[in-house]
This record gives structure tokens, C-alpha cells and sequence, in this order.
């Protein structure tokens, strides 16, 4: 605590949480775009906000991303004893194997010796199959667990970045570019006002659902995902609790 103070990050946290409007935010000294341990240390808070906020029973809603891995590392057995069940927050949002939500609940279930459900769905399907994969039971057993979770533990990041990332077709990334999106979270792209500018069409949690769940945890750093995150909060609930990077923060309140 006293490095903190030290090091001004105290201060940091109190004047962004009065620019983004939030009740709570971690900051990470370092900057993620810099240094890869910096995003081990996001990993390392984010690991230990959930575990505050854990109750008997619990579901864990999960999406995607590098940062998302990086608190599945983190993870130990002494999390929680038999009691908590990870879910993918969506279906597929056109991410890679390795930073797929299904693959990283995997993995922060094996870590914690806890369980995880799995929520496959093909990327670009038609309304009707969309419709038809809805009424599934298996399926809506998982959409049923996802939509009760106590905790949502999520990723954002840049928008132009994640629509290449997600190999968005021309259409779509149209609609980002002229969109003039900035940020990126659960498969919604969002301009600097907040406003949803294209939103990629998949089952699972939807924006609408968030302010139902009681713990929301964003999970962001580097200097490069400022104004996506700041983009982010002009629509997120305010109660979201943010786990961010001195990168990141410094850039925000440069820019404000
Ligand atoms: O695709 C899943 C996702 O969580 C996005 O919503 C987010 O923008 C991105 O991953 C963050 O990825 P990373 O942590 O690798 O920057």
C-alpha cells in the first residue's frame, strides 16, 4: 500500500475513477503495450477481485482475448472448493482457438479444479439456424446458466484492432470504419460516444443483460486501449469494476 501511495498510483485510480464515473478501479503499475509482465499483473488483480466477490455458488461468465488468458493463468486451486462454474459469456466471436472464451473457461476450470460448460456455435449463421440453435435444450441449458452468472468477467479492447483480429468481412468492417469505432467489448463495437455502432450477432449475453448481473469485471490495459475504454464506459454500467494499467490510465487522463 505504501508503494502505491509512493508511486502515485492512489491518486491515478481516484482521478479515473472520477473521469470514467466508477465506484472501483484497480491500476497495474507498467504499461501492457510495453511489457508482457505488465499483463501477468492485470492477470494477478483480476484473479484476486473475483475471488472477493465469490459467494456459496457461483457462475463465472468469460469472453475472450489475450488479457482473459492472462487471468486463467493466475488462477489456483484455492480459488473456490467445488462451487463455481465458468461460462463462456457469447458463442463465437470469430476469435482464435487460443483466445477463444470456451478454451480459457477450460483452462480456469483445469486451474481451479472447478467445471466449465461449453457453448459452440458457428460464427456467421443464418436468422433461421440462429433461431433454430436457440431453441436447442442443451444450449439454452447453457444461455440459462450464462444469463444467472453473479460474476461477468470481460476483455476490451481497440476497435479497428479486434475487427481485423476477428477477420471481419468487408461489409462489417465498413460499417466499424465509417461507424468511426473506437472500442470493442463482447462482440459490440462502440464510437466515442458510446453509442453501438455494429454489434456481431451471436447468442449468449447481450450489452442489456449487465446491468442485471451484480459483479461486473473489465479487464484492460495498455496505453493503446485508452480510447476504447473510455469509449466503453459512456454506455457500460457504472458499477463495473475496472482492473486497468497505469499505460492505459496515464494515456485516458492525458486525452481528458
Ligand atoms: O474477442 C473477445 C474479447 O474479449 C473482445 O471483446 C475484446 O475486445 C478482446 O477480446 C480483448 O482482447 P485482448 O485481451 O487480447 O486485448
Amino acid at each position: 500500500e505504501m508503494m502505491r501511495e509512493v508511486s502515485g498510483i492512489n491518486e491515478l485510480e481516484a482521478k479515473l475513477k472520477s473521469l470514467l464515473h466508477l465506484q472501483e478501479i484497480v491500476i497495474v503499475p507498467g504499461n501492457s503495450d510495453e511489457s508482457p509482465w505488465v499483463k501477468e499483473e492485470l492477470g494477478r488483480a483480476t484473479a484476486q477481485s473475483m475471488k472477493q466477490r465469490l459467494i456459496g455458488k457461483n457462475i463465472i461468465a468469460v469472453t475472450g482475448g489475450s488479457t482473459m488468458a492472462s487471468v486463467a493463468k493466475k488462477l489456483t486451486p484455492d480459488f473456490s472448493k467445488n462451487e463455481t462454474l465458468f461460462v463462456p459469456a457469447r458463442g463465437g466471436i470469430g476469435e482464435d482457438v487460443k483466445n477463444q472464451a470456451n478454451t480459457i473457461c477450460a483452462k480456469m476450470a483445469e486451474r481451479t479444479r472447478e467445471k466449465h460448460r461449453v457453448l459452440y456455435v458457428p460464427d456467421q449463421v443464418s436468422k433461421e439456424v440462429y433461431q433454430s440453435f436457440l431453441k436447442e435444450p442443451a444450449i439454452k441449458e447453457v444461455l440459462n446458466l450464462i444469463t444467472s452468472a453473479n460474476i461477468v468477467l470481460h476483455g476490451i479492447g481497440d476497435a479497428i484492432t479486434m475487427a481485423e483480429r476477428r477477420k471481419t468481412d468487408l461489409e462489417d468492417f465498413k460499417k466499424i470504419q465509417e461507424g468511426k469505432a473506437v472500442g470493442e467489448a463482447f462482440g459490440y463495437y462502440f464510437d466515442e460516444e458510446g453509442k453501438v455502432v455494429h454489434k456481431v450477432a451471436t447468442i449468449g449475453l447481450q450489452l442489456e443483460h449487465l446491468c442485471e448481473i451484480p459483479n461486473v469485471i473489465a479487464v484492460a490495459g495498455g496505453s493503446s486501449k485508452a480510447k476504447a475504454i473510455q469509449a466503453y464506459f459512456k454506455s457500460a454500467p457504472h458499477s463495473t469494476v475496472l482492473i486497468t494499467d497505469e499505460g492505459a490510465a496515464k494515456q485516458l487522463l492525458k486525452g481528458n
